[in-house]
């Protein structure tokens, strides 16, 4: 008979597919990569409308990243896959199919020129770019007779480990780029550009230049990305994809850039809730830094939203708009609703994202009805000081406003309003977490309060002990659940089987991170895990290259949770398939600043949207029977220092924003792997932190399944245990935690107890 883990133990050839076909990196897949790009590249800038470029128009394609592509990100965003299309295959078939006409001799220097600094196409993105190469003069010119539009593609590098800063050819064009963005506006009729990178780059540049006619936020997307891209600029997909971040006129305009240097040894969040649009529309300076607004986003289409209508039922809140596409062609909107709460004694930001929907592809003249619900306790805010209440989550007193539109700034405010005559108690909990070293935080005027500082408490966890009795003969794993219970086959472990379950082990299969379980004398298998948000990673050398889908950026700016969801599905296809069992993705902190080294692999700096996202995602991946890793838990808006860095935030921040799209996730989609983050939250380590991992996460979400600790993380394995984080990655510390249940620190049921989180996610995993 098969064994029940033969994927695991033997690392087996069955394709996942149907009819028997391999998945991994199929003609379907790159599919729904290409869809997937097309609508969540933004269209920032489209004047005259110049996009779509007119059937058969002449252009020119400059810029490295126009052959050198960026697909993806460093790190765990990093994905080994068969091959990338770059700008230029997306052009050259639009070409084949007569839709324009590209300026060959440019394409043919550029590729010889990249070819010799070694930029030649590889499908491996793990190294740096280099700067612009220069074009010579008669080359020039001749570009600019042939067409009348030219297309720059301006490429960056993220990778986790390091920030960006505010440096030429980071954050700021390089001179080369600036040269030759220059020289484009002076000798084309038309400059559009294309942003191939996964940050919020600075954008002044595109914004005051006329000369640059239409500017595409393309970001890392996917080893299809450069047919998305081409697909967008001639007008075979109608953008529709809106920012999930504010793109500030400055760089210094974020509330969060003062102080994210101040030291590596922490950064304090004192902007507290006013993290993004929340800070830019409710503080009345900021108002006018913005360039382009949370939410915003072109089409090649209008729509019109009407019949607004809103209504309570005393529990939710829903909100119903028709939209119709009033253009020409067919394309995509996406309805946003945002609510206004009273000020109140807390304050609260002007506008908060309440809920959204995409309406499907409408065609010119056609309606879609779209009603949006919005549970009334999502409008409540956490009072961690006692202004009302403590600790408590509270709709305040007052009315309720709700804005329903296409971006945070363009909507239309409903006339009913929810009124609430009395306070209200949506939750009381308990304070966790609460500041120890964060001295003041922003106000909804822009002014701080003070903040009194407490200390971390010690706790001296007691998992109760199971009472399971191990039967008298010995079973196998695979015999849980039909025959025996999964205590029963606990209790029969030794002690130092317990221990080992609680650490890391080596990859058993393709994956290049490692794997969890295995106790081989009794046919627990070792499960390898693999990374990350874009697609599996794999060891290079074992010569299966998986999809790269678009980053977790890009899905969050589609606003489309099927996409999500069928991301996620298709991913945990190609992860079975390869006999891993456990993908490290989605990646969803906060965005919090602009720097952060990883927001490409965040969704956004809206906790509406990550928890949404991460939560679609995460039901894809289950559904296919294998355990996502959402990641990282908590804070991890900084790469440098990462290790001891320590997120000082308020206990309100934290739960409305830095924990809340946990939340949401955890609540709707019971994720089976929680990865906590390398930093520490109010001056201890998240591995280490009992009231993140016990207190909030399992005794106030519910949640029952297993946490790991990021790779290396710096807190002692024994306190790691205490707090909740069940598995050490890539490797524990065997002896200390021997000594601790020699002394007693502590005891068989704390080993017992994750063991169980940890065995649970193993019987979840599909099999054969
Ligand atoms: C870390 C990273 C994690 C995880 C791990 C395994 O460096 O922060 O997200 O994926 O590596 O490769």
């Amino acid at each position: 008979m098969t064994s029940k883990y033969a994927r695991f133990l033997y690392q087996i050839c069955k394709p996942t597919g149907e009819d028997g076909k391999l998945v991994t990196a199929c003609k379907a897949h790159a599919e729904l990569c290409r869809t997937a790009a097309g609508e969540g590249m933004v269209l920032l800038k489209n004047s005259n409308g110049v996009l779509p470029l007119k059937q058969g128009e002449k252009i020119a394609l400059f810029g490295n990243s126009t052959i050198d592509y960026v697909k993806c990100g460093g790190g765990s965003g990093i994905v080994h896959s068969p091959y990338i299309r770059t700008v230029l295959d997306g052009f050259k078939i639009k070409e084949q199919e007569g839709k324009v006409s590209i300026f060959k001799p440019l394409s043919e220097y550029y590729a010889n020129e990249l070819k010799k600094v070694g930029r030649e196409f590889m499908p491996h993105q793990d190294y740096a770019l280099v700067d612009e190469i220069d074009i010579p003069d008669d080359l020039f010119r001749a570009a600019a007779d042939f067409a009348e539009t030219a297309v720059i593609t301006v490429g960056r590098l993220s990778e986790e480990g390091t920030d960006h800063t505010v440096t030429k050819g980071d954050f700021l064009l390089s001179e080369k780029e600036e040269a030759l963005i220059d020289r484009l506006c002076r000798s084309f009729k038309k400059v559009v550009v294309v942003l191939d990178m996964g940050i919020m780059i600075d954008s002044s540049w595109f914004v005051e230049r006329e000369e640059i006619s239409a500017v595409l936020l393309a970001w890392l997307a996917g080893m299809e990305g450069g047919l998305a891209i081409a697909d967008i600029l001639c007008g075979d997909v109608n953008p529709s994809g809106k920012l999930v971040d504010t793109l500030a006129k400055s760089f210094d305009d974020y509330p969060t850039t003062a102080g994210f240097n101040e030291s590596e040894d922490y950064v304090d969040y004192t902007e507290d809730i006013y993290v993004g649009y929340r800070y830019f529309e409710t503080i009345p300076e900021a108002y006018n830094r913005v360039n382009y607004p949370f939410g915003y986003g072109l089409s090649y289409t209008d729509f019109s939203f009407e019949g607004i209508h809103c209504a309570d039922d005393g529990k939710f809140v829903t909100a119903c708009v028709t939209v119709t596409n009033t253009g020409s062609v067919a394309g995509k909107e996406v309805v946003q609703v945002y609510c206004g709460a009273p000020q109140g004694l807390l304050g609260k930001p002007a506008k908060v994202l309440a809920a959204f929907k995409k309406t499907d592809l409408l065609k010119p003249g056609e309606a879609q009805t779209l009603a949006l619900r919005i549970p009334i306790s999502s409008l409540a805010s956490y009072d961690d000081l006692g202004k009302i209440q403590k600790a408590a989550y509270v709709l305040e007193k007052g009315e309720y406003r709700f804005y329903i539109g296409s971006s945070v700034r363009d909507v239309i405010e409903a006339r009913y309003r929810l009124v609430l005559e009395d306070n209200v108690i949506t939750e009381q909990l308990e304070t966790r977490c609460a500041p120890i070293a964060l001295k003041k935080r922003m106000l909804s005027d822009g002014s701080f309060e003070e903040l009194p500082l407490g200390e971390n408490k010690t706790y001296n966890p007691q998992n109760p002990a199971s009472t399971a009795k191990a039967p008298e003969e010995e079973f196998m794993f695979d015999k849980v659940g039909e025959t025996v219970t999964l205590d029963e086959f606990i209790a029969q472990l030794t002690d130092e089987e317990l221990v080992e379950l609680q650490e890391g082990h080596d990859s058993t299969g393709i994956g290049d991170t490692g794997s969890i379980g295995g106790i081989k004398r009794l046919g627990v298998p070792y499960v390898t895990v693999s990374d990350g948000p874009a697609g599996l990673r794999t060891s290079r050398e074992c010569g299966i290259l998986p999809t790269a889908w678009p980053c977790e950026t890009l899905i969050g700016c589609t606003w489309n949770t099927d996409i999500a969801e069928r991301i996620g599905k298709a991913g945990a296809l190609e992860v079975i398939e390869n006999n891993l069992g456990v993908w490290l993705a989605p990646g969803m902190n906060i965005h919090r600043s602009p720097f952060c080294g990883r927001n490409f692999e965040y969704y956004s700096e809206d906790p509406l949207i990550s928890g949404k996202m991460a939560a679609a995602e995460v039901k894809g991946i289950q559904s296919q029977g294998v355990a996502p890793s959402i990641k990282h838990f908590a804070c991890n808006n900084k790469e440098t220092n990462r290790s001891y860095s320590d997120s000082r935030v308020s206990e309100r921040a934290l739960r409305e924003i830095y924990l809340k799209g946990f939340e949401i996730c955890v609540k709707e989609a019971k994720p089976w792997l929680i990865m906590t983050s390398y930093n520490q939250i109010n001056g201890e380590h998240t591995t280490a932190k009992y009231e993140l991992l016990t207190g909030i996460l399992r005794n106030e979400w519910g949640y029952e399944g297993a946490t790991v600790s990021d790779w290396d993380t710096k807190a002692p394995h024994v306190k790691e245990l205490l707090a909740g984080n069940d598995i050490k990655m890539p490797k524990g510390e065997k002896d200390s935690l021997r000594a601790a249940l020699e002394s007693g620190e502590i005891c068989r049921a704390d080993l017992e107890n994750s063991a169980k989180r940890i065995l649970e996610l193993i019987l979840n995993l599909a099999q054969v």
